[in-house]
Parts: structure tokens; sequence; C-alpha cells
């Protein structure tokens, strides 16, 4: 049977997901980025069955999802450079990966053994209602099986997860579209370890330049596992004409002939808003390959290639 979907605007289903969540279930929650399966970050067993329910492997930490400062801080040390971030960019969509409080309500399972611990404010007034109606941290991944599309709609959570999950709330289409930037803070220094939803010029406005991840390996986001976000069809990118039986996901004007386009007027935050959706909608009308067409790395751009690189490389 699959879940029920109900409103995010009602604040019955609201009340009803949060005590769903203090039983140890699991909800769908709507946020800026993309939809999140949530569990309360303190119960072992919750989260247990979070891992099992979307295959995940569970040496891949879940970002823990706080109402603000306050709750943040019950569960990692934020130094003074984390607290500008956070008062630039929270809440949306950034994640920050901290030292790990000691008595942190998060169980070891959702940390994945780590010193650290990813943590964000979602913007989104459905996800910042259900943490305020349940009063403590949630973990939240993306609402999908492991290694597949992340979903912008409730509909796509229905399809990926519906029969194994308890609520689904449903907003409508998730408004940025890609998963948050996730930042490792170390002392003054911060490392990329996930483009996303914040675009690094935002950032190094703040911090100046970000070292990258591949710098740090042992910092590395464990969850950065080459083949992700990964559609049925195999993806050719950098593609300036489709070949025969490929379907042509274009980028901006002058590409009538395109299957789908990411954007007509050539908008990175309209791209990123449509991708995930899009190249679900390629999958369900069947085509086997897909051939993309070249997106800019400025802005939200660096976040869109790194999410085509990952669902276009070779899979197990
Ligand atoms: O926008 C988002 O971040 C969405 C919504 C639902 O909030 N969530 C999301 O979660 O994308 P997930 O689990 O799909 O991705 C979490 C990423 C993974 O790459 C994981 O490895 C990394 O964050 N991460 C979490 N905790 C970490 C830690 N302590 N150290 C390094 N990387 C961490
Ligand atoms: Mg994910």
């Amino acid at each position: 049977m699959s879940a029920p979907v109900k409103p995010a605007s009602d604040v019955a289903a609201i009340a009803e997901a949060a005590e769903i969540l203090r039983r140890g279930g699991l909800v769908a929650m709507p946020t800026e980025t993309v939809y999140g399966l949530a569990a309360d970050a303190a119960d072992g067993e919750a989260v247990a069955r979070l891992y099992a329910v979307k295959g995940r492997p569970s040496f891949n930490p879940l970002i823990v999802h706080v109402s603000g400062r306050e709750m943040a801080e019950t569960c990692v040390s934020a130094p003074p450079l984390a607290e500008r971030l956070m008062d630039c960019f929270w809440p949306g969509p950034l994640t920050l990966v901290l030292p790990k409080k000691e008595d942190a309500p998060v169980s070891e399972l959702a940390g994945a053994g780590l010193d650290t611990l990813g943590v964000r404010m979602p913007a989104h007034p459905a996800a910042q209602a259900l943490i305020a109606a349940f009063g403590r941290p949630l973990v939240a991944p993306s609402a999908n099986p492991s290694g597949a599309v992340s979903p912008t709609t409730a509909q796509h959570v229905a399809e990926g997860l519906g029969d194994r999950i308890d609520l689904i709330l449903d907003a409508g289409p998730c408004p940025v579209g890609v998963e948050s930037t996730v930042l490792a803070i170390d002392g003054e220094s911060a490392i990329l370890l996930r483009p996303g939803g914040l675009p690094r010029s935002e950032i190094e406005a703040v911090t100046g330049p970000l070292k990258s991840a591949e710098a740090n390996a042992p910092l590395a986001s464990p969850g950065m596992l080459k083949s992700h976000y990964a559609p049925k069809a195999a993806l050719r990118l950098n593609a300036g004409t489709p070949e025969p039986g490929e379907a042509f996901l274009a980028f901006g004007p002058g590409t009538e002939a395109c299957t789908a386009n990411l954007s007509r007027i050539g908008d990175l935050t309209e791209a990123a808003a449509n991708l995930f959706a899009l190249l679900r909608q390629l999958d369900a009308e069947g085509y086997k390959r897909i051939a993309v067409a070249p997106v800019p790395m400025d802005g939200l751009g660096e976040a869109i290639n790194d999410r085509l690189n990952r669902a276009a490389a070779p899979r197990d």
C-alpha cells in the first residue's frame, strides 16, 4: 500500500507527521532543494530503517536538519567562520560539516561513526513547520532509492519509495531543485564537499576561495559515490546535436529540435529546478540514451554539471 499524501500546508497533517516521527516512522518532507525522507535523528532504529528503505550504504552519513542556530548548537560546535556562514545563508541550501558534540541528540548510525555532523536549516516553510512541531533535529536524506534521481515532487517520492514509508507531505515542486551545497569547516577554512543550491560565488564572497575536497581526501564527502543521481537511460554530456535514437536535453534558446529544454531562456536557476524532473520524464518516455547540451559552469551550473557527471558515470 502506498503512503498517504497530505498537503504540507495543513496544520493537522504536520501534527500527524510529527506524531509518526515520534513513533519512529518515516515521513517525506518538502524542502527548498529536494524532498527529504525525515526520521528522528536520535532514534537509532528509525535511522536504521531509513538506511534500509533507501538501500543506502551505512558509511554515508545523513544531514541533520534543524530549526535554527540554537538547535544546531545542541549537535555541533561552530567556529566563528561557521557562525558567519549561518548568519549569511541560513535558512537556505547550505549544509555545514562541523565537529560533533559528545551529547548531540543524534544516533551514531546517522553520523556514520564520524566525529563530524552535517547540519542544515532548511528555508522551506513545510520543513520548518515539521521540525518545529517535532521539537528536535531530524535527519533527512533525499527521499529516493540510493543512487537514483532525487525527488523534486511528492509524486516522485511516491514512485520511488511510496510503499515503504509512512506519510508524504506535498508542497508541490521544490523551488531550488538540486541538493544543498555541503561545506566542511575546518577552523577558519572552508572546503567544498558537494556543489549545490547555494552557488560558490556567494559563499566565496564571505569565505574567500574555497578549498576543494580532492585536496582534503580524508574530509571528502563519503556520499559522493561516482555513479549517483542516475536515471535509467545512459547520458552523453556536452553534446552539440543528438545522434539517432537519442533524446536531446537542451539548454538555452535556438534548439527547437530538442526533446526537452532545461531552460529555454538559458537561466541556470530555472535549469536547476527542472533538471531532475526532466531526467525522470525522459526515462518515463522510454528513451534509452540522452544527449545533454553543454551547461555553463557559473552560478548553479557547477551543481548541475556535478549531478550530470555523476548521472553519466559508469554504473556497477
Ligand atoms: O538539500 C539537501 O541537502 C537534501 C535535503 C533533503 O535537505 N538532503 C540531501 O541528503 O541531499 P543526502 O543524504 O542525499 O546527501 C547528504 C550529503 C552526502 O553527500 C553525505 O556524504 C554528506 O552530505 N555528509 C553528511 N554528513 C557528512 C559529514 N559528517 N561529513 C562529510 N559529508 C557529510
Ligand atoms: Mg541523495
